[in-house]
């Protein structure tokens, strides 16, 4: 058995794990945390998509030791603590981005770091982006809106933070009044 220390969502864990445990599996078994889902356990679908230290994953072709000291977050570390949807959940909600859902865990994850790498994707970049993530359902023009809607969202946000941030640094620093 090997010791793992991990935050995932926020909170801190240290555990005993097997070394050949995957990281779905400690994240599914141990932690309880099912949003992240199993499809096909060989690396295709990206159902199990978290991010690790800031960057996705398959968490299906990860060890749980391999995550040791690291940052992991998961689908149901997103929404806030009273309920309001991450932007990227909230867009897959309203743009009708899903039917049975299995895959949207992992479209989700994916799409953030998709957006943190390019903040304006156009279709074409949005595709090749999620090209690991399979949706049987959908057809994936929805999620191509979706994604396309929740980078709007995100621009937004950052737009509207930034004045702000600017504002506070200015007043630290004793300038502008
Ligand atoms: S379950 Fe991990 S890629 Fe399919
Ligand atoms: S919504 Fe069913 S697999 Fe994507």
């Amino acid at each position: 058995m090997t010791m793992v220390s991990v935050t995932v969502d926020g909170v801190s864990y240290s555990d005993e794990v097997e070394p050949r445990l995957l990281l779905v599996q400690y994240l599914r078994e141990r932690l309880g945390k099912v949003g992240t889902v199993i499809g096909c356990d060989t690396s295709n679908c990206g159902a199990c998509t978290v991010l690790l230290d800031g960057t996705s994953v398959k968490s299906c072709s990860v060890l749980a030791v391999q995550a040791d000291g690291a940052d992991v977050v998961t689908i149901e570390g997103l929404a806030a603590e009273d309920g309001t949807l991450h932007p990227v959940q909230a867009a897959f909600h309203e743009k009708h981005a899903l039917q049975c859902g299995f895959c949207t865990p992992g479209m989700i994850m994916q799409t953030i770091d998709l957006l943190a790498e390019d903040p304006e994707p156009d279709e074409a970049a949005v595709r090749l982006g999620l090209e690991g993530n399979l949706c049987r359902c959908t057809g994936y023009q929805n999620i191509v809106r979706a994604v396309q809607d929740a980078a709007q969202r995100l621009r937004a946000t950052a737009a509207a933070d930034t004045p702000k941030t600017v504002a506070a640094k200015a007043d630290t620093a004793g300038g502008v009044r």
